[in-house]
């Protein structure tokens, strides 16, 4: 999917890998964090409406559902009509999902659809927005090889994984296809990436 660039763009958990040209928040004063601030203390000080995009790259696995919720809500005040939320996490079988011992959630790729607007099991989640998944895709790192040969062998590995799981996950009605390609490999990274997008229906 192509989002414009140019936009006014939020990068909340940015730690030191802010996304080019974003505002950075984070709840540690590290290099590039432009806003310190605790993502579970409400609200956040911006102004309604004032992002066309935000990220929670690696985030959302270090919060419990209900943090998670609220997170989400606040999300969607921040973001503007038709603003996108894109957020990736390790997929749960990967071995990334577990080295961090202070992760406390973990997801498949249909995961995602929990918090999308009209989605039947979305009332779980107890959250108030319209947004609306419009975007599951990933990316893998096989074995995270550090030295030059293997690493090109790694890229290449990754690659051809990578379009098995997109292919799998194309077919909508069974992503769990996808989620046991994932299972069986034991790869050190499959991110997971879900897009959502602000819908500005009446709530
Ligand atoms: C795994 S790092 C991801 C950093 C960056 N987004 C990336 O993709 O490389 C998780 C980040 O979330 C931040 N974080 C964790 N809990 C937080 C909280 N309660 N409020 C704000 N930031 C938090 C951490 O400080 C850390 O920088």
């Amino acid at each position: 999917m192509i989002i414009p660039d140019r936009l006014v763009v939020l990068d909340l958990g940015c730690g030191e890998n802010k996304i080019p040209n974003a505002i950075g928040l984070d709840n540690v004063a590290l290099p590039g964090v432009d806003v310190v601030h605790d993502l579970k203390t409400f609200p956040y000080p911006f102004e309604n409406q004032q992002f066309d995009k935000i990220y929670l790259c690696h985030v959302i696995e270090h919060f419990k559902i209900k943090d998670i919720n609220k997170i989400f809500n606040e999300c969607h005040r921040l973001l503007n009509r038709n603003g996108y939320l894109i957020i990736t996490v390790p997929h749960v079988f990967s071995i990334s999902a577990f080295i961090d011992p202070t992760h406390k959630s973990f997801f498949t790729f249909g995961s995602g659809e929990f918090w999308s607007k009209n989605n039947i099991k979305a009332y779980y989640t107890e959250i108030n927005t319209d947004l609306k998944l419009v975007e599951t895709s990933c990316r893998v790192n096989w074995f995270d090889w550090k030295r030059y040969r293997m690493k090109k062998l790694n890229n290449w590995f990754s690659k051809i994984i990578e379009l098995r799981i997109k292919k799998a996950l194309i077919n909508k009605n069974n992503p769990s296809f996808a989620d046991r390609i994932v299972k069986r490999g034991a790869f050190q990274l499959v991110e997971i990436k879900w897009v959502f997008k602000k819908l500005n229906t009446e709530l």
